[in-house]
């Protein structure tokens, strides 16, 4: 016998996410709607101030016919998803190995003097949350922070209190890496098949 215990809270998207999410469900075929349950995710926390609660889930669960905890172990596998209310600005620093052997502790040691605080706390006046993620994706460009959806690469310790100033001054940096190279390309542009490389490249490119 299953027992169902819901929360006493409720959770509904508004109309406008709600016909987002019915048009991502049916992306699914017949009986593979759970499929989906990231994207829903992911945009239940947008609405919800950046975090996603219990009734954000057995809403989801009810959604795609699926049991709540099989959405609640992706909610808290992925790092993506907050499980707890955050700051406004969720800092999420990269410290697997790659970034690490590329100077993460650098970048650390700067968020944390820059905004007073450790990794999973938030500061007092609710703008800023620090978190510690595993490997971002970008290990080219490490070391690497995540901030709304966008990547700031090649960091060190002084670009990262760059970035976190600009930031409290709503001056973000542009995302990308963080010195003078295009993407993911040699610093000072291609080494090699410099025949074919647009010429903006050649010259060491944009950053
Ligand atoms: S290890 Fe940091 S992006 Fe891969």
């Amino acid at each position: 016998m299953s027992v169902s215990v819901k929360s006493s809270e409720t959770f509904e998207f508004t109309p406008e996410n709600l016909e987002w999410a019915k048009g991502q469900i049916a992306k699914y075929p017949e009986g593979r709607q759970q499929s989906a349950v990231m994207p829903l995710l992911t945009r239940a926390q947008q609405q919800n101030g950046g975090w996603v609660t219990v009734p954000i889930m057995e809403c989801i669960a009810d959604m795609l016919d699926m049991p709540y905890i099989r959405v609640h172990e992706v909610a808290s596998f992925y790092s993506m998803y907050n499980l707890k209310p955050v700051g406004k600005h969720v800092i999420e620093v990269c410290t697997t190995t790659p970034c690490w052997l590329r100077g993460s502790d650098d970048v650390v040691k700067a968020c944390k003097e820059e905004l007073g605080i450790g990794f999973g706390e938030t500061t007092e006046d609710g703008e800023f949350t620090l978190l510690e993620v595993e490997c971002a994706g970008a290990c080219v460009n490490a070391p690497v922070i995540a901030y709304k959806e966008e990547y700031y690469e090649d960091l060190d310790e002084n670009s990262t209190r760059a970035f976190i100033r600009g930031i409290k001054e709503g001056k973000v940096p542009a995302a990308g890496p963080q010195v003078n190279r295009f993407k993911a390309c040699p610093m000072g542009g291609p080494t090699t098949l410099t025949d074919y490389a647009p010429a903006d490249l050649t010259s060491g490119g944009d950053k």
